[in-house]
């Protein structure tokens, strides 16, 4: 298994500590891995099962369909799926079952049982029938059990420093490949490959590769597109085993070398990421290390004169969202995007961009910081942008910079009680 028993059961209590001050003594919580999602029309064919991470992260099963029942009088009981006759003549039937009862018989279990309330948690949809609490009573008990699964333990971080490695071996070869006349595809392919000799099981997102003004695209899907000599390229691209994963952003000059304009963004960038992972402390609100970040590009702008207005004014109205127009991170550790929250329905905006994330740190937290300055043709052009920030933004100077593209840099830090530590740090900058 990829953690140890120790590490699950460590788990296991502090979930049990952590929510039965609020759980009655017949009040049940159960854990569900969810279940293979059929492909539209794909008759028996299903997507890679993926299991539901707050199940997986608490018994380190990847089986479908288990449940894990915890009750204050009982502890924790695990129902699982044993492997089938059918499994083992087409998939070999070698996937790991952890110890635990047959999920046959967690609906007589179930039955038997004289609950008060039953809390889901986990891929549940298919059992909603079975809560009694409404869906605002259940956050609460979900929110206790977040604030413990945020907190990454010594085998999740071990984990996501080895997998950073792998991603580095992608890094390295783009950064020994790179010339003008290859492809955004050509690139990836490079990357992904490499990435997967080194032991990545898959990828955590579809990896982002732009050049020219596809480097303004945020979530940018590699194109034909040829590399030219004196373009930079921006690569967001991570590695992923176990559904454990690293989210990377990094830019290389396809020529080898920075122009000075794009020195000058790429050192701006930079300034900016390292204030924000400055912040990356205990008791930090997330929402500071955001406006760290645009306050540093903000000011880098108004040195530009791109903005008119100074660096405060343009974090108060909103104007530097339009060169930064996302949130500067997210939890990232088990999946992209790893358990955020606090639940909240309305999410409100810092400097104009919505953030994912919107409470203090804690240790153990693992955050991607990842600010980008981008000069999207979309947004720079969109008749909103310009009414609303007529006086705001040198317009005129805007367009020397149209055809430049972004530049972003994100890494993954983890929130220590002795400061911020880079996880992603070995990938060079
Ligand atoms: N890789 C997508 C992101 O940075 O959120
Ligand atoms: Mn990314
Ligand atoms: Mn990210």
């Amino acid at each position: 298994m990829i953690f140890t028993q120790n590490a699950i059961n460590t788990r296991k209590k502090l979930v049990a500590d952590a929510l039965s001050p609020a759980l009655s003594d017949q009040d049940i919580v159960l854990v569900y891995a969810g279940s293979p999602i059929q492909k539209p029309g794909g008759h028996d064919q299903t997507y890679t099962f993926l299991p539901h991470p707050d199940y997986f992260w608490l018994t380190g099963s990847r089986r479908p369909f288990g449940v894990s029942a915890f009750s204050k009088k009982d502890g924790w009981i695990d129902f699982v799926l044993p492997i089938s006759r059918d499994e083992k003549i087409w998939e070999g039937g070698n996937e790991q079952v952890i110890p635990g009862e047959d999920i046959k018989n967690f609906d007589g279990w179930l039955a038997k049982r004289t609950a008060a309330k039953t809390y889901l948690i986990g891929q549940f949809d298919l059992h909603r029938h079975l809560s009694k609490v409404a869906e605002e009573e259940r956050m609460k008990v979900q929110e206790l059990f977040n604030q413990v699964r945020r907190v990454k333990d010594h085998e999740e971080v071990k984990l996501i420093q080895n997998i950073a490695l792998m991603a580095n071996e992608g890094y390295k070869k783009i950064r020994n490949i790179i010339r003008p006349g290859l492809t955004e595809r050509q690139i990836q392919i490079e990357y992904e490959a490499e990435v997967l000799r080194a032991g990545s099981e898959k990828f955590p997102y579809d990896s982002i590769m732009g050049t020219g003004t596809n480097s303004a695209v945020l979530h940018a899907i590699p194109t034909s597109r040829i590399l030219k000599d004196g373009e930079h390229l921006l690569v967001d691209a991570g590695a992923d085993v176990h559904d454990y994963c690293v989210d990377i952003t990094r830019n290389f000059a396809v020529n080898g070398t920075f122009s000075s304009r794009q020195k000058m963004i790429y050192d701006l960038v930079l300034k900016a990421q390292e204030a924000s992972i400055a912040l990356c402390r205990p008791g930090v609100d997330w929402k500071d290390v955001h406006l760290a970040s645009a306050r540093v590009m903000a000011q880098g702008l108004v040195d530009l004169n791109v903005l008119k207005i100074s660096a405060e004014e343009a974090l108060d109205t909103n104007a530097i969202a339009v060169f930064f127009p996302h949130g500067v991170g997210h939890m990232v550790g088990l999946r992209v995007r790893d358990v955020g929250g606090p639940y909240n329905p309305n999410p409100k905006k810092y400097a104009g961009a919505r953030l994912r994330v919107d409470m203090p740190l804690r240790e153990g937290h693992l955050m991607t910081v990842e600010p980008g300055l981008y000069f999207i043709p979309a947004l720079l052009d969109d008749e909103m942008t310009r009414n609303d920030f007529k006086d705001a933004i040198n317009w005129s100077e805007v367009e020397k910079w149209k055809d430049f593209g972004g530049i972003r840099i994100e890494d993954d830090i983890l929130v220590t009680k002795n400061g911020p530590e880079n996880l992603t740090a070995v990938v060079e900058k």
